[in-house]
């Protein structure tokens, strides 16, 4: 670690991804659950998701993606110095961060995970960005990747038909702060509403001797609220995406996206309705794969970055919010070479 020195600029230079190769349509879902395409479409803007197969681990999946991102940046692997792993749904309760970090080759740097479901990778960046801002670190690589294919109850048609599995990666660099990449962010937890979205720990107790009595316990599966989490979303996603423009002094006129945490179509047109953002400028790819959940956003990042969408200096308003209650949201300049 270096001395700290004073704020320098963040630059974000480089993003890659990763897909199971299994796409399960609505219409496969509809085989074994009392669903429809027309339901999931018509409710969730959802047509179909990714599922990995037994040899697309986390760590396979977030290794192509960071690769990808490396690639792109024109770094190699001994060049970074954090490894920051948005995800829910690790290979190794412990941390699967190190396992990316070796799979790299990624030596001299160091590597965690940090646990916000979906707005895990927004936390992510935004801390991968403090180092940067201090001096500590130069070039990060925060990865957003769920398997939440893990953990969702494919009998439960309340939840198996929203949830896809993706890993994608975004690199952050150093450069001067005239061409600084985090002009603002928020974030914020409420506890309080815990249970409208968890994946508790099932208890059980073991008494291997008379008077000894351990907890022990197994992960189930995914529960919900969805009206709930729905009301909460509409209501705080425009409320902090407010925030951050306020706080950069950017008028809405300005952005060039609105990249928000892909959950529901319905919720992505509520805030472009409330900011009067138009709908050509909303990214979108839920119908593809469904909510991925720390890997959304990077993920769509990587595709319309790909796709020559978002360009270098382009101004993005992104949000991500969910299970904590958590939500957050960042005003963003893409820093990134063009492809191609
Ligand atoms: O990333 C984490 C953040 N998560 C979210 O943002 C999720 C937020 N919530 C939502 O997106 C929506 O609440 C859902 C998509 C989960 C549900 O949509 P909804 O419009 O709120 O539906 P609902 O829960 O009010 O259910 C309406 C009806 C119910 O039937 P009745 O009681 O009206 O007879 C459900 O049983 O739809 C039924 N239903 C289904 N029907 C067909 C629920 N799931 C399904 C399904 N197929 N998959």
């Amino acid at each position: 670690m270096r001395g700290l020195g004073g704020p320098v600029g963040i630059a974000l230079s480089g993003s890659g991804s990763a897909l199971p190769r299994l796409s399960v349509s609505n219409d496969d879902l509809s085989g074994w659950l009392d669903t429809s395409d027309s339901w999931i479409r018509s409710r969730t803007g959802i047509a179909a998701r990714r599922i990995a197969a037994g040899d697309e681990t986390l760590t396979v999946l977030a290794t192509r993606a960071s690769r990808q991102a490396l690639e792109a940046a024109g770094w190699t692997p001994l060049q970074l110095e954090l490894i920051l792993l948005a995800t829910s749904s690790p290979d190794d309760l412990f941390g699967t961060a190190p396992q990316i970090q070796a799979a790299l080759g990624a030596d001299n740097a160091v590597a965690f995970d940090l646990t916000a479901a979906c707005s895990g990778f927004l936390f992510a960046l935004i801390t991968a960005a403090q180092y940067i801002r201090t001096g500590c670190y130069r070039r990060v690589l925060v990865v957003g990747v769920d398997l939440l294919s893990r953990w969702v109850d494919w009998h439960d048609r309340s939840i198996a038909v929203l949830f896809g599995d993706a890993a994608a990666a975004v690199t952050l660099e150093t450069c001067d702060s005239d061409r600084d990449g985090l002009l603002a962010f928020a974030m914020r937890t409420d506890g309080a509403r815990n249970g409208c979205l968890t994946l508790p720990l099932t208890p059980s107790e073991q008494c291997p001797r008379q008077g000894i009595s351990i907890q022990q316990g197994s992960y189930g599966s995914i529960r919900m609220n969805g009206q709930e989490v729905y009301k909460f979303a509409v209501r705080e996603v425009p409320a902090i995406l407010a925030e951050v423009l306020d706080q950069a002094g950017v008028d809405a006129a300005s952005l060039d996206w609105l990249l928000l945490h892909q959950a529901n179509q319905r919720i992505l047109d509520a805030a472009a309705q409330r900011f009067g953002i138009p709908a050509e400028k909303v990214l979108s790819n839920l119908a593809h794969y469904g909510n991925t959940s720390a890997a959304t956003i990077p993920l769509m990042l990587h595709e319309a970055v790909a796709a020559g969408r978002i360009r270098p200096g382009h101004l993005i308003a992104s949000s991500g919010f969910g299970a904590g209650l958590s939500w957050g949201a960042a005003l963003l300049r893409w820093g990134g070479r063009q492809p191609g």
